[in-house]
């Protein structure tokens, strides 16, 4: 649509929730966490999957959500499961202290709710991990309260229907609003999942399918012609290049030298290559002097052509990485450990750890399960 073109539409009329609902019972997305349609929808998987759905794709979501509900199919064996097993279950999803809130927030809702979510926001802002977004979505979805999560798509569904000319995002307070004012008394729940599933199969980022939107005539963007330029942005500063150095050491017997990181802080409590520190001015060849030592022995590490990069929300990241070979029977200085190469798969690996004991020849398998799929910061 160009915008001559828009002089023939209609001036927009009110958005009505009714036409979306109608859409929705037609065209709403097959996902295992949703109930059917008229069917009461579990507390528990809502959270579980609103947790798993923040900052993350729906694809990348659909196996770890399996896998978990499998493995833990109620709050009580959530919450009784060691901390470690569940970070390892997480590991390739991203965002890592998403996972020690979830163990966090199923023991709080076992100690204080006797294994009952709460209904309402603000009670479930109170546990761990829960913030704005994701007790409004429970609150919808879970207990049909009259609550509107607003995500990135939502967000852009709503910046386009109403033409908010604000940016992002100071824009945000304004968009809430307008979205809770949209928001039906009955059927919140199916409401929020509508504008969801509207705003990742039709008003998609790039080029909206407006043709076949059930909110067509109501979109003042769309009257303008100009959908796809919506949500205004301000300009983004691009985080500074950070760099550091890990070493991989390999035993003789086919084990790999790991550590856990400090429970607080990126990948807290997840399992790392030793590693230097990241900054934005390290020098990597002096990084040798943050090289791990063994009981007795000093490992000799070669330093591997090329770097292992990583994209994080807030920076860029190169990695140069320091290989050494040492023999059977050299012992890990504590809190190091040796792992066996065959065992890696059930350690709580992030991606980039992944990434960097490819680029040393170590494979984990099965790896092909794995693959972080976050969505970049909106
Ligand atoms: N993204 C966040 N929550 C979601 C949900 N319940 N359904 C689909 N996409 C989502």
């Amino acid at each position: 649509m160009t915008l001559a073109g828009a002089g023939k539409l209609r001036k927009p009329g009110r958005p009505r929730p009714a036409r979306l609902l109608a859409w929705y019972e037609s065209n709403r997305r097959d996902l295992p966490w949703r109930a059917p349609p008229g069917g009461a929808a579990d507390p528990y998987r809502v959270w579980l999957s609103e947790i798993m759905l923040q900052q993350t794709t729906v694809n990348a979501v659909k196996p770890y959500y399996v896998r978990f509900l499998d493995r833990w199919p109620a709050i009580e064996a959530l919450a009784m499961a060691p901390r470690a097993e569940v970070l390892a279950a997480w590991a390739g999803l991203g965002y890592y202290a998403r996972a020690c809130n979830l163990h966090a927030c199923a023991r709080a809702v076992v100690a204080r709710h006797g294994g009952r979510f709460p209904a309402d926001e603000a009670a479930l802002r109170e546990l761990p991990g829960i913030g704005d977004y994701t007790a409004a979505a429970i609150a919808a979805i879970a207990f049909a309260r009259r609550a509107s999560p607003v995500d990135g798509n939502i967000e852009r569904v709503i910046a386009r229907l109403f033409a908010v000319e604000e940016s992002l995002p100071a824009a945000k307070p304004l968009i809430r609003r307008l979205a809770r004012d949209l928001t039906p008394a009955r059927r919140a729940g199916d409401f929020a999942q509508a504008l969801m599933d509207l705003g990742a199969t039709l008003c998609t980022p790039r080029q909206p399918d407006c043709g076949r939107c059930p909110w067509r005539d109501a979109c003042r963007a769309r009257a303008r012609g100009d959908a796809a330029t919506f949500p205004r942005k301000a300009r983004k500063r691009a985080g500074r290049l950070r760099r550091g150095a890990a070493f991989v050491v390999l035993r003789a017997d086919g084990h790999v030298l790991l550590r856990t990181r400090p429970a607080r802080g990126l990948f807290g409590g997840m399992t790392e290559v030793p590693s230097s520190a990241w900054a934005a001015d390290v020098d990597v060849e002096s990084a040798l002097a943050a090289a791990p030592r063994l009981v007795a022995a000093r490992p000799r590490f070669a330093r591997l052509e090329g770097v292992v990069r990583h994209v994080f929300t807030h920076f860029a990241l190169e990695i140069v990485v320091y290989r050494a070979r040492v023999a059977r029977g050299k012992r890990a200085r504590k809190p190091a450990r040796f792992v066996a190469a065959h065992r890696l798969d059930v350690e709580a690996l992030p991606t980039l750890m992944r990434k960097i004991l490819a680029h040393a020849g170590v494979a984990v398998l099965p790896g092909a399960r794995r693959g972080e799929n976050t969505k970049p910061e909106e």
